[in-house]
């Protein structure tokens, strides 16, 4: 994908954070999606839906766009002024009680959301893989906390942060939590290349929580943090 396609849609109103568009391509890079029209993708956590609509365009797939705080009402509106109305559903669920059919996903994408809810040891296996097909996918980009520092989120990253440091996990210990199953091929975490500009994008923005990040940025959130790429294959048995 070309990220210059969708640069109109990047605004201060969408972003909710690093650009999600760039964590995105990233993944979608290293990990193409090989999908049809009749696929069904799930985008866990989408906020404002800007990558629902990427995810859309670019694969062909039906998207289900799933947040807890944007309702599905306003994402809904955005999608029919996107022209991606017939292609994305809107859903307001929680991450831990989702109401889709077992195996229904092709592929499950999550981008800087992920880490708010399924930081336990138990949650990957218990609440997502169900819903993901043979032969599918799990894409997942979010902030997190350099392997060299792992065990020091707290009094690294409080005064940024506060109570919500304990959610930036090293790619390491996500690599745990998504744990092995009978069901999973291969699990990957690694650092993410676009961390930088994902930043500069949002720290560039007028958005009141940009402005309160941008007086960490070189203090905490640069020396300390990465972005964690996540994917998992499942088997086709
Ligand atoms: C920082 S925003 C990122 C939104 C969007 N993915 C992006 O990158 O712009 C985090 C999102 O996680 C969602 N979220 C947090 N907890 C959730 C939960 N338990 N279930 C579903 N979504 C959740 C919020 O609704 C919010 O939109």
């Amino acid at each position: 994908m070309n990220i210059i396609d969708y640069k109109k849609y990047v605004s201060a109103e969408t972003m909710m954070g690093p650009n999600s568009v760039r964590i995105l391509a990233e993944l979608l890079e290293k990990y193409p999606l090989q999908t049809d029209s009749d696929d069904m993708i799930l985008d866990l956590g989408c906020g404002t839906g800007l990558t629902s609509l990427i995810i859309a365009k670019e694969t062909g797939a039906r998207v289900f766009a799933n947040d807890l705080w944007i309702s599905a009402e306003e994402n809904g509106k955005r999608f029919a002024e996107w022209g991606v109305g017939e292609q994305v559903t809107p859903v307001c669920e929680d991450a831990s009680m989702l109401h889709f059919e077992k195996k229904q996903f092709r592929a499950v994408i999550s981008i800087d959301s992920y880490h708010y809810f399924a930081g336990s040891k138990v949650f990957f296996q218990e609440k997502i893989l169900p819903f993901v097909k043979e032969n599918g996918e799990v894409l997942i980009g979010i902030p997190g906390l350099k392997d060299e520092y792992a065990g020091h989120a707290k009094e690294l990253l409080s005064d940024w942060v506060g109570e919500d440091a304990a959610m930036f996990k090293s790619p390491k210990l996500w690599k745990e939590l998504i744990g092995s199953s009978d069901r999973i091929q291969l699990v990957k975490t690694w650092e993410m290349d676009c961390f930088r500009e994902a930043w500069n994008d949002w720290l560039e923005t007028e958005n009141k929580f940009a402005l309160d990040d941008r007086q960490y940025f070189e203090t905490i959130i640069k020396p300390y943090t990465c972005f964690t790429g996540i994917y998992v294959k499942i088997k086709n048995q």
